[in-house]
C-alpha cells in the first residue's frame, strides 16, 4: 500500500474516520504488511541500533516528573545509560534521518485534512521497562506505531478544555493563557472515564488533540509517533491580518498611547473593510493554492 493513513491503521479507515469526526481515541491491533517499510527501517530495529545510528542528541526525561515538561539532552552514548538507570528517550524530527518517513508524515496530513502550513514531526519514543509519561493532554493530533515491547496507555475525554493551544501535565503550573480559557481548576488525576489500552508491536493508535492520557510500559519499549500541529484560525488569520496591517504606515506607526485618536481611526477603516473579507481569499494565500 502507498504511505498514508489507510495504510497506517489498515484495516481501520473506515472506523478511524468515524472517531476522528466523534473526537475519540482508536486502536487497531495487527497492522503488519501495509506499514513494513516503517517496521522495517533499520534503525528503528532496536533502541541500541537507534542509538549506534542517531547522529543528535537524544532529549531524556528526568525521573522527577516522567514528561516532556523535564527534560534535559544527551549524547546517545550518554542516553544509553540513562535509559539502563530508567529514563524515557524521545528521539526529535528522525524524519531528519530517515527521508522515508517524510512521504508518510506529508501523506498522512494530506489524508486528515490538515492545512499545508501544519508543524509535521516524526519522534521515537524509548522507554524502560516500568516507565511512563505523566498524566497530560497535548495540543497536537498524534498517531503511535508500536515498534517494540509492550505499553500500556489510558485515555480520557477532556471536559476541561477544547481545542487546547498548548499541553498541560496533571500536577503542573498551568500556562497562563490556557488558564484563560480552561474549565480550572485542572483534575488532580486522570478522569475516572479513562479507558485501557494496551499497545503491542503491530498496534497503532490514534490520540485526538487535547485528549488527556498517561502511559506506563510493562516492557522496554519503543514507538514511532507521527504528530501534528495544524495551524488554527487564529493562526491563519492573524497571520493574514497582520500581512494586511503591515501595507499600511498608519498600522506601521509606533504605538504611542497618547495617540489614541489615531489608533481609534484605524480600527474604523478595519471596521469598513471586515465586511468584504472571505475566507477563501485568506486561504488562497496562507496555503498556496
Ligand atoms: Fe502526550
Amino acid at each position: 500500500m502507498t504511505p498514508g493513513l489507510a495504510a497506517l491503521v489498515d484495516p481501520g479507515i473506515a472506523e478511524l474516520r468515524a472517531r476522528i469526526a466523534s473526537d475519540e481515541p482508536f486502536v487497531v491491533h495487527g497492522v503488519g504488511a501495509s506499514i513494513a517499510e516503517l517496521v522495517a527501517l533499520p534503525f528503528l530495529a532496536s533502541l541500541d541500533a537507534l542509538l549506534d545510528a542517531w547522529p543528535d542528541l537524544v532529549n531524556v526525561h528526568l525521573p522527577d516528573v516522567a514528561d516532556e515538561a523535564s527534560t534535559i539532552t544527551a549524547s546517545p552514548h550518554d542516553a544509553r545509560k540513562l535509559f539502563a538507570n530508567g529514563m524515557g528517550l524521545l528521539f526529535d524530527d528522525a524524519q531528519r534521518y530517515a527521508p522515508r518517513l517524510g512521504p508518510w508524515l506529508d501523506a498522512i496530513r494530506a489524508d486528515l485534512g490538515l492545512s499545508a502550513l501544519t508543524q509535521q514531526r516524526c519522534l521515537v519514543y524509548a522507554t524502560p521497562a516500568a516507565g511512563g509519561t505523566a498524566a497530560h493532554f497535548d495540543q497536537n493530533v498524534n498517531f503511535v506505531v508500536q515498534l517494540h515491547g509492550t505499553k500500556t496507555w489510558w485515555l480520557a475525554r477532556n471536559t476541561h478544555v477544547t481545542q487546547p493551544l498548548t499541553r498541560h501535565t496533571i500536577g503542573q503550573p498551568v500556562d497562563p493563557e490556557l488558564s484563560t480559557y480552561a474549565r480550572l481548576p485542572m483534575p488532580d488525576e486522570l478522569p475516572a472515564s479513562r479507558v485501557e489500552i494496551v499497545l503491542e508491536p503491530g498496534s497503532v493508535l490514534y490520540v485526538p488533540r487535547g485528549t488527556w492520557h498517561a502511559t506506563r510500559a510493562t516492557t522496554a519499549a519503543l514507538s514511532l509517533n507521527f504528530t501534528f500541529s495544524p495551524p488554527t484560525w487564529i493562526d491563519v488569520f492573524t497571520a493574514a491580518l497582520r500581512s494586511r496591517l503591515a501595507l499600511a504606515s498608519g498600522w506601521r506607526a509606533t504605538a504611542a498611547p497618547l495617540a489614541i485618536a489615531s489608533f481609534d481611526a484605524l480600527l474604523r477603516e478595519l471596521a469598513d473593510e471586515a465586511p468584504h473579507w472571505h475566507a477563501a481569499d485568506i486561504l488562497a494565500a496562507t496555503e498556496g493554492t
